[in-house]
């Protein structure tokens, strides 16, 4: 049998140094293998598992300079090795980052139609698929928004500016006191809940970024270690505790990203105790096109007018609700925002209070 050829490589060039190119691809978090269930240990004695078991390892490792992933091949029963190599390049102030898979066909023996197949449906469809603006614009609003992920949405959860005021209404909402134990839904980097823990209140929360989740516990891991919070991945509308449990739930930005928004607000009344009380910040659709609001995010976000949001809280089992649009100028200038940033939280708010009740 003629012996083929199923070599695969990408090339793509990047105005980043070598190292900063590295950096990024491996920060993604290891590249993106994650969404598919898999893992990557990096590092020179690094591990690719699935389901916890190893179905590849890392062969060589120099950061800037060369990556080489080995795996064993589609036929089980054959000894061939599939291999992955990420090369940067540098290319005055460039770097060329080429990917390049070898061997991943041959043990299969497949003839040329198949390859041919395979190839269309693997990478052929993949690419332009990946690259329709609907799909860039959906991944931009994941990556920094709807599902933040990467070193910069890290760096810019960590500690944000412009939520600030909108955290310290969601706190002058609850009145937090020793005796309370609350869950806030969406809590990206934990920044609200750093601010929450300040009450001496105990806390948990939910978020389906895992980055986030571990971002949250990071940054309030002296609470962690005395057992007063705990952050878990989960989805709005499957939270992972049991009923009746929380004295009240705070959510800020996070709603309008949300598909089943009736599911998610009868599970946050599930999990409250009788008398619990919600605060729910969002935007409304005065929001659009303000820095609070911008594209692509905008439009992969639903805004919900102020009856429909109270509308939902009641069908989802609240005794009570209703729906403010608070002003955040004195908040914004409560938390030290410069005369400047100030100005962006002025005149009329486009945002809403939810409060609500449950029995
Ligand atoms: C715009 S960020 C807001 C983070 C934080 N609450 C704040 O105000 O800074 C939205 C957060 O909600 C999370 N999120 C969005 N939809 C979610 C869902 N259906 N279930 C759980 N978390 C969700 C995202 O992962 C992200 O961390």
């Amino acid at each position: 049998m003629t012996r083929l050829r199923s070599d695969l490589s990408v090339r793509m060039e990047f105005a980043l140094d070598p190292a900063a190119a590295f950096t990024a691809f491996m920060d993604d978090p290891a590249m993106g293998l994650a969404r598919h269930g898999m893992r990557l240990r990096p590092g020179p004695d690094g591990r690719i598992t699935e389901r916890g078991d190893e179905v590849g390892r890392v062969v060589a490792w120099v950061p800037g300079r060369h990556v080489r992933l080995e795996w064993r091949g589609a036929d089980p029963d054959a000894d061939a090795r599939v291999r992955l190599d990420l090369g940067f390049a540098p290319l005055s102030g460039r770097t060329r980052v080429g990917l390049a898979c070898r061997g991943w066909g041959d043990a299969l023996k497949l003839r040329p139609p198949e390859l041919a197949g395979w190839f269309a449906q693997a990478v052929g469809a993949a690419l332009p698929r990946a690259t329709t603006p609907e799909a860039v614009r959906g991944w931009v609003t994941d990556r920094l928004a709807r599902r933040p992920s990467g070193a910069a949405a890290c760096e810019g959860y960590r500690d944000p500016t412009f939520p600030r005021p909108n955290f310290k209404l969601l706190l002058a909402g609850l009145g937090l006191t020793q005796e309370d134990f609350l869950l806030e839904v969406g809590c990206g980097g934990g920044a609200f809940l750093r601010d929450a823990l300040r009450s001496g209140c105990r806390a948990a929360a939910v978020d389906h970024s895992l980055e986030m989740v571990r971002l949250a516990r990071e940054e309030n891991r002296d609470s962690v270690l005395t057992g007063r919070f705990e952050a878990v991945q989960a989805e709005a509308a499957r939270i992972p505790f049991a009923g009746r449990q929380f004295t009240c739930v705070a959510t800020a930005n996070v709603f309008g990203f949300i598909d089943a928004p009736v599911e998610a607000l009868t599970e946050i009344h599930r999990v409250l105790a009788p008398g619990g009380r919600l605060v729910l910040f969002t935007l409304s659709r005065d929001m659009v096109g303000t820095p609070a609001a911008p594209e692509p995010m905008a439009s992969r976000f639903r805004f919900d007018e102020d009856q429909e949001l109270r509308r939902l809280a009641l069908e989802a089992g609240f005794a009570e609700a209703r729906v403010e649009r608070p002003d955040l100028e004195p908040y914004a200038r409560e938390v030290g925002l410069t005369e400047d940033e100030v100005l962006h939280f002025r005149g009329e708010s486009g945002c809403q209070l939810l409060t609500a009740r449950k029995a």
